[in-house]
C-alpha cells in the first residue's frame, strides 16, 4: 500500500502511532463523535456577511467572513472553509475534565511560577504567524495547501509561537500559552486540522542572568534523584550556535536551565509510565527553528520507540527586541497537547477529543491521568475511489516541474526547513509559494481548484467537508501514469466509521457519492 506522507516529525503534530507502539488495550476499532455535517457546494454560502454571527457561528459570503463578530474581507488568498471556522470557540484546552485541558492543567501546575495565558482569538496576522518570527518568505508552511487564510493579511494561527512577541511585549517573563492551532492536512487517526499547542517560556533581565548558575545547580540535584536517563549528545556548533549578541556564559546557563526545566516536566508527565524500575529515557536532538538558537527537539522513549514531544531553544534576541524587551534573554518551547494526551490517556483516535458524548467526557477528571476505556465499536466501511487527475491539474504540476513530490506533506517540507532533511532540496509548495493561482478566487474554497496542481491536502479537505468526522482515514492506495496517454491515475481508500452507530452500506454509498461529486466538481477529477 502506497503512503506518500507516512509520518511527520512536525512539532505539535501527532505522529501516527504504529500499531505495535500502542498499548494492548487500544481498541482496533476506534470510536469518535459525529461531526456537524455541511453539505455545501463549492459556490454556496451558509449565510450572508451582513448577518451578525456569534463567536461560535462563523459565516462566510462571497465577499467576507464573519468570525467572532469581526468581519474579514475575502480575497484570492481566502481558503478557510466553514467546517474549520466552526471549530473556533470549542476551546477543548479550557473544557473542564477534558483530557486536553487536564494535560494543560498538569503542565501549568508543574510550572507553578508561570502565568497562564489564553489568547482571545485564533486569527492572527500573517506577519505575526511567520514574518515576525523570522520565517523565510518562501517557507513551505506559508502555502495555501498547508495553512488556512481568511485573506492575504489574516490567517488561523498554525502555532502558538505566533503570540510570542505580543506576550513578551505585555511584560510577562514566565508564561504558558495554550491555544487551538490550525493546519491543512491529510486524514488519519493522528491528524486533525485543528489541534492544540502550548508555548512555554522564561526570560530574565540580562542583569540577573548570573543567578541562573545557582538555580541550575539546584535543578540538577533534583533531577539526579529521579530515575531518568538523559541522552544528550548535542553540542554548540556553527550549525546550532549561541547568538552573536549573547555572552556565551549566559547563553550556556539559559540552555542549561531550559534542559533542566524540560527534563523535569517530561519526568512529571511520563515518569509513572515506566515499568519494573526501568528509568525513563529522554533524548535531546539538535534542531532548527527560525526563532531560536541553539534549538532542540526532545523525545521520550515510550512503548519501544522514540516519541517526539516538543521543540525548544534559546529565544532569538530579535524576537525580544521586537517586543521592546531587548534587556531580557531566555528560552521557549512549544509542544503538541494532543500528541502527549493520546499517549498518556491511551486515546487511539484524535477525533475522540472532539466527542461530545458523555461516555467519553465522563471518563476523565481534573488533575488525573487515567486510561481511556473504549465504550463502543462500530464497524468501518471503506470505499475506494480511482480517478484520473484533471488534465489542467496535471499541466499545473508539469509546469512547476514537480511530479509526485508535490503530494508530499507540509510536515516534511517544514522539517526540511528545519534542517531535518539530510540536505535534500527544498520542495515547491503546491500553492506556488506565495502566489495563489488567479483562478482560485471564484469558489468558496479556492484550494483544490481545477487548474491547480493536485494536492492530497486539498483532496482530504473536500472529503472532510462533505463527510465530516464520519471519515476515519484517507489513504493513497495506488497511482500510475498511463504509458500511452501520459494521464495520471490515483486511487484513494476512504474509510468511513461512526462512533455511536453502525453505518449502513446504503448510507455510506450515498455519502461516498456526495464526496465523489464534490471532488469532480471542485478538483476536476474524472472517476475511472
Ligand atoms: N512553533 C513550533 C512548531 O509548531 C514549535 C516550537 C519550537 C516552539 C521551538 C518554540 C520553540 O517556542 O522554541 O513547530
Amino acid at each position: 500500500m502506497l503512503r506518500l506522507a507516512p509520518s511527520r516529525g512536525l512539532l505539535g503534530r501527532v505522529k501516527p502511532l504504529r500499531a505495535a507502539a500502542l498499548p494492548r488495550h487500544f481498541p482496533s476499532l476506534p470510536v469518535f463523535a459525529l461531526y456537524p455535517r455541511r453539505n455545501q457546494s463549492s459556490n454556496s454560502v451558509p449565510s450572508s456577511s451582513s448577518s451578525v454571527a456569534s463567536s461560535s457561528s462563523p459565516s462566510t459570503s462571497t465577499s467576507s467572513y464573519t468570525v467572532q463578530n469581526r468581519s474579514y474581507h475575502r480575497d484570492d488568498w481566502s481558503n478557510a472553509p466553514p467546517v474549520i471556522l466552526s471549530k473556533i470557540g470549542r476551546n477543548l484546552h479550557l473544557t473542564p475534565n477534558h483530557p486536553i485541558s487536564i494535560l494543560r492543567g498538569i503542565i501549568e501546575s508543574h510550572f507553578a511560577e508561570h502565568t497562564s495565558v489564553t489568547p482571545s482569538t485564533p486569527i492572527v496576522s500573517v506577519y505575526q504567524n511567520f514574518d515576525e518570527l523570522g520565517f523565510a518568505p518562501d517557507h513551505p508552511g506559508r502555502s495555501l495547501t498547508d495553512s488556512y487564510y481568511l485573506n492575504r493579511e489574516h490567517m488561523l494561527r498554525t502555532h502558538t509561537s505566533a503570540h510570542e512577541v505580543e506576550t513578551y511585549r505585555s511584560g510577562l517573563d514566565a508564561w504558558l500559552l495554550s491555544a487551538d492551532v490550525y493546519r491543512r492536512d491529510e486524514i488519519d487517526s493522528s491528524h486533525y486540522p485543528v489541534f492544540h499547542q502550548m508555548e512555554g517560556t522564561q526570560v530574565w533581565p540580562t542583569t540577573s542572568l548570573h543567578e541562573l548558575q545557582k538555580r541550575n545547580a539546584e535543578l540538577a540535584k533534583q533531577l539526579a534523584d529521579c530515575p531518568l536517563v538523559i541522552e544528550d549528545p548535542t553540542t554548540i556548533s556553527d550549525s546550532n550556535p549561541y547568538q552573536a549578541s549573547h555572552d556565551p556564559e549566559h547563553a550556556a546557563q539559559i540552555t542549561q536551565h531550559l534542559k533542566h526545566s524540560l527534563n523535569g516536566l517530561i519526568f512529571r508527565l511520563f515518569g509513572h509510565t515506566t515499568q519494573d524500575g526501568e528509568p525513563l529515557k529522554v533524548r535531546w536532538i539538535e534542531a532548527f527553528f527560525p526563532f531560536t538558537t541553539p534549538s532542540y527537539e526532545v523525545e521520550v522513549w515510550w512503548n519501544g520507540e522514540w516519541l517526539e514531544l516538543l521543540g525548544c531553544g534559546v529565544v532569538m534576541q530579535k524576537t525580544l527586541d521586537q517586543a521592546g524587551v531587548s534587556h531580557k534573554s531566555g528560552w521557549a518551547f512549544g509542544l503538541g497537547l494532543e500528541r502527549i494526551a493520546m499517549v498518556l490517556f491511551s486515546i487511539p483516535d484524535i477525533r475522540l477529543f472532539w466527542s461530545t458524548d458523555s461516555r467519553f467526557l465522563s471518563q476523565f477528571r481534573e488533575g488525573e491521568i487515567t486510561t481511556f476505556k473504549p465504550y463502543s465499536r462500530y464497524p468501518p466501511c471503506y470505499k475506494d475511489m480511482s480517478f484520473w487527475v484533471s488534465p489542467k491539474q496535471q499541466a499545473a504540476v508539469a509546469a512547476s516541474g514537480s511530479g509526485t513530490a508535490r503530494v508530499e506533506s507540509r510536515a516534511s517540507a517544514w522539517e526540511r526547513e528545519s534542517g531535518d532533511n539530510g540536505g535534500k532540496e527544498a520542495g515547491v509548495s503546491t500553492a506556488g509559494g506565495l502566489e495563489p493561482s488567479a483562478t482560485t478566487a471564484t469558489t468558496t474554497t479556492p484550494v483544490g481548484g481545477k487548474d491547480k496542481a493536485f494536492h492530497e491536502n486539498d483532496y482530504c479537505e473536500i472529503v472532510r467537508e462533505v463527510a465530516g468526522d464520519l471519515v476515519e482515514t484517507v489513504t493513497l492506495i495506488d497511482e500510475f501514469t498511463h504509458p500511452k496517454t501520459g494521464r495520471q491515475s490515483k486511487a484513494y481508500r476512504i474509510n468511513y466509521r461512526s462512533m455511536d452507530r453502525s453505518l449502513s452500506n446504503e448510507e455510506v454509498n450515498a455519502l461516498h457519492a456526495q464526496v465523489q461529486d464534490r471532488l469532480v466538481a471542485d478538483m476536476g477529477i474524472e472517476i475511472r
